[in-house]
């Protein structure tokens, strides 16, 4: 028993597990993330971790081969993030310090015209990496791939086209940044939770 309690999680919830990955080197801690996100779905599930039946989409997003809980996972360095709502599709992304947003193509690449405008003349990285990450979590949450432009992905405002809300993440780490995203629809709730 981890002593966690995975409850509370109504219909218009997203519960965000935030997990420390406390090991060296990289493939470990993609090990930790992986057996996180189990534990979280089996234990709002009410199953043995080991029993969880993923299954991938065409695109690579990971579901439950019985679509029981929606869930995302992300990791980067230190951190990942294990993002559950009972229906309401949910994306997750959380990066460590990066150079790219420092490099003068970072803000051409990923902004939208209307984001360029406002955020990326400025230069600013730590203001380039929060438009990053809030963009890979509208991506996953719409369970798209890598052939996705994320300059076409104008997420300057929390409600973001086609119905999605994005939402920061705060994260105890310096320079790390995350967001989640989830269906824009009224009363949903979104709570951050310690792994
Ligand atoms: C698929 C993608 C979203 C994964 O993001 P990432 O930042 O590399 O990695 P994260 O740690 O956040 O997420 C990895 C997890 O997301 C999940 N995932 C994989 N494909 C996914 C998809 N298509 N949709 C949602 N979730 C996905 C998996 O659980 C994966 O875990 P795993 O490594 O154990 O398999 C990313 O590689 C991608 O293709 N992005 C497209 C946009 C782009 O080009 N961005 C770069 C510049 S902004």
């Amino acid at each position: 028993m981890s002593g966690r309690e995975f409850d509370g999680l109504g219909p218009l919830d997203v519960h965000v597990w935030v997990v420390r990955l406390d090991a060296p080197d990289r493939q470990r801690r993609h090990e930790l993330a992986r057996s996180a996100q189990r534990e979280v779905i089996g234990g709002y599930l009410g199953l043995a971790p080991a029993t969880v039946a993923l299954t991938r989409q065409a695109s690579g997003k990971p579901v439950l081969a019985d679509g029981a809980l929606q869930f995302n996972l992300s990791h980067s360095g230190a951190v990942a993030l294990v993002a559950v709502s009972r229906e309401l599709p949910v994306g997750v992304d959380v990066q460590e310090p990066h150079a790219a947003p420092t490099r003068s193509w970072f803000a051409k690449r990923i902004c939208s015209p209307r984001e360029y405008e406002r955020v990326g003349a400025l230069a600013d990285p730590k203001a380039l990496m929060r438009l990053w990450v809030r963009k890979e979590a509208v991506i996953k949450a719409r369970g798209e791939g890598s052939y996705v432009s994320v300059d076409g992905v104008d997420v300057l405002d929390d409600q973001v086209e086609g119905g999605w809300l994005c939402q920061d993440l705060p994260i105890a780490l310096p320079g790390y940044q995350a967001a989640v995203v989830t269906r824009d629809v009224p009363r949903v709730t979104i709570t951050v939770r310690d792994f």
